[in-house]
């Protein structure tokens, strides 16, 4: 724990729990650290308290143990969503082909990356900012392309994909005025709003994941847990072999589909 003054400490304390922020002693503390002066201080408390989601004050979010840069309207990365890659990281082979689609931050693709040594890591994003973004965060690790889901790929990887990481909006629309005003105000829409049952996106990423799969490759999509039923209905009927994986600690549901390993339609 970093030492404050300890007038200046308390005064952040005080504001950020006005503000409303429950862990806000431990907010300051990434404040303090942050701040290279008293102004700064000062704006990012401003900022923190004016409702902006703490990792966008920071700059950075943490995400299996490590920091990743977010910007400013960029999906800030979940950390139910650690659970999502620690499931990638369990059934991809050696020096896998892994594709990070709706890439957002990055987080995702990297993280995995560094968990499983050398892979071919492949990440896209249709937002320029999320590109952005994820290209400091992926570094020499990938490529990171700029367009509609599959679009930009490269189309040699068709038929060679081992792990599809597809952590797509999910949010059905009538459910987005009821997010927490940092989603609603901070994030953009086009990474929350998957449409009337939310599903829309994944839909379209699983009717052409099997095109993409290696024979016994994998798609992960997140999905909450009401939509956990429908979501397997999707990864079925676009011919994968669906299972369910949930982690009852980060409230995380994760639906697996698989392309058998005789599937041929590419
Ligand atoms: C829920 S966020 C997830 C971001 C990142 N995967 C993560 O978990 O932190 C969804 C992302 O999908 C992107 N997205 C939405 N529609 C897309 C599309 N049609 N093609 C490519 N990316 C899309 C958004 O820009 C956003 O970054």
């Amino acid at each position: 724990m970093p030492v404050h003054p300890l007038s200046s400490f308390s005064a952040t304390v005080a504001a950020l729990r006005r503000a409303g922020c429950v862990f806000a002693e431990d907010e300051a503390s990434l404040l303090h650290e942050a701040a290279a002066s008293p102004d700064e201080l000062s704006l990012l408390v401003e900022r923190r308290v004016a409702g902006l989601p703490l990792e966008h004050v920071l700059g950075w979010a943490e995400f299996r143990g490590r920091r990743f840069a977010v910007d400013a309207g960029v999906f800030v990365p979940r950390r139910r969503t650690e659970f999502l890659v620690a499931q990638a990281a369990a059934l991809a082979p050696r020096r896998a082909v892994v594709v990070d689609l709706c890439c957002g931050s990055g987080a995702l693709g990297a993280a995995l990356a560094t968990t499983l040594g050398p892979v071919d890591l492949h990440a896209c994003d249709v937002e320029p900012a999320a590109v952005r973004c994820a290209r400091r965060n992926i570094g020499g690790l990938g490529q990171v392309y700029e367009g509609d889901l599959f679009e930009p790929l490269p189309v040699g990887l068709r038929g060679r994909v081992d792990v599809l990481l597809a952590n797509v909006p999910y949010v059905p629309t009538a459910d987005v005025e009821l997010l927490p005003a940092e989603a609603r105000v901070h994030e953009p829409r086009v990474a929350l709003d998957g449409g009337g049952d939310g599903l829309d996106v994944m839909r379209r990423v699983a009717a052409e994941a099997p095109g993409w799969l290696a024979p016994g490759g994998s798609l992960l999509v997140e999905a909450s847990e009401r939509q956990r039923d429908a979501a397997v209905g999707v990864l079925r009927g676009a011919g994968l072999v669906p299972r369910v994986v949930v982690c009852e600690e980060l409230y995380a549901t994760v639906v697996i589909g698989t392309r058998s390993a005789g599937h041929v339609k590419l």
